[in-house]
């Protein structure tokens, strides 16, 4: 006769085999975060994000690149900015290495990388934080006031070497 006992160590015999495929289901979809750092940081990027109407991609930044003003810039682009902050795709520094970046292809804009970002616009640099790029990782942040983009816009171009 079958016992309770004999059963339960059967399934988890079972379980146990199952272990190593799930796994492998686990890395082969990608669905683990990979730490910050660990891919490779592209410079120039392949750049295909759709383009700001011409009124916004010619647009200035209106702030003074104020030390006040960058600081709130850097505080929404690592900490504050909802749903989520720049960083975790981004990278602290906006190296395009965060957390979450290596789920994303494309990736996320290496803002570091001057020999892409300098001949993006700073509307364009608002156009897509606002709105997203549709069809790729980069989500709109239209809850954010006009102003606090304008305060990231500031920070972004900080970090072009
Ligand atoms: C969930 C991941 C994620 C988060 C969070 C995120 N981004 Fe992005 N971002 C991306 C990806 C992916 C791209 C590349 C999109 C593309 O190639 O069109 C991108 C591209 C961009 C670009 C490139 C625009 C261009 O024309 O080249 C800007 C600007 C940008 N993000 C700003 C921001 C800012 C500012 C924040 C925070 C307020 C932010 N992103 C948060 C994933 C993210």
């Amino acid at each position: 006769m079958w016992s309770y006992k004999m059963w339960s160590q059967k399934s988890r015999q079972a379980s146990l085999r199952l272990l190593p495929s799930l796994f492998l289901i686990l890395s082969t979809t990608g669905l683990e975060y990979v730490e910050a750092g660990d891919h490779p940081l592209i410079c120039p990027q392949p750049r295909f994000t759709g383009k700001a109407p011409p009124n916004i991609y010619n647009l200035k930044n209106p702030l003074e690149n104020t030390p006040k003003n960058l600081k709130k810039g850097k505080l929404l682009f690592q900490v504050k900015a909802k749903p989520m902050p720049c960083k975790n795709c981004h990278g602290m520094m906006g190296e395009g290495n965060g957390p979450m970046a290596s789920g994303f292809n494309p990736p996320p804009r290496n803002f570091t990388c001057a020999k892409t970002i300098n001949g993006v616009t700073d509307g364009q640099l608002f156009w897509i934080t606002k709105n997203g790029s549709p069809g790729t990782g980069m989500l709109s942040y239209k809850g954010l006031k006009d102003e606090k983009i304008w305060q990231i816009v500031l920070f972004i171009r900080e970090l072009a070497k």
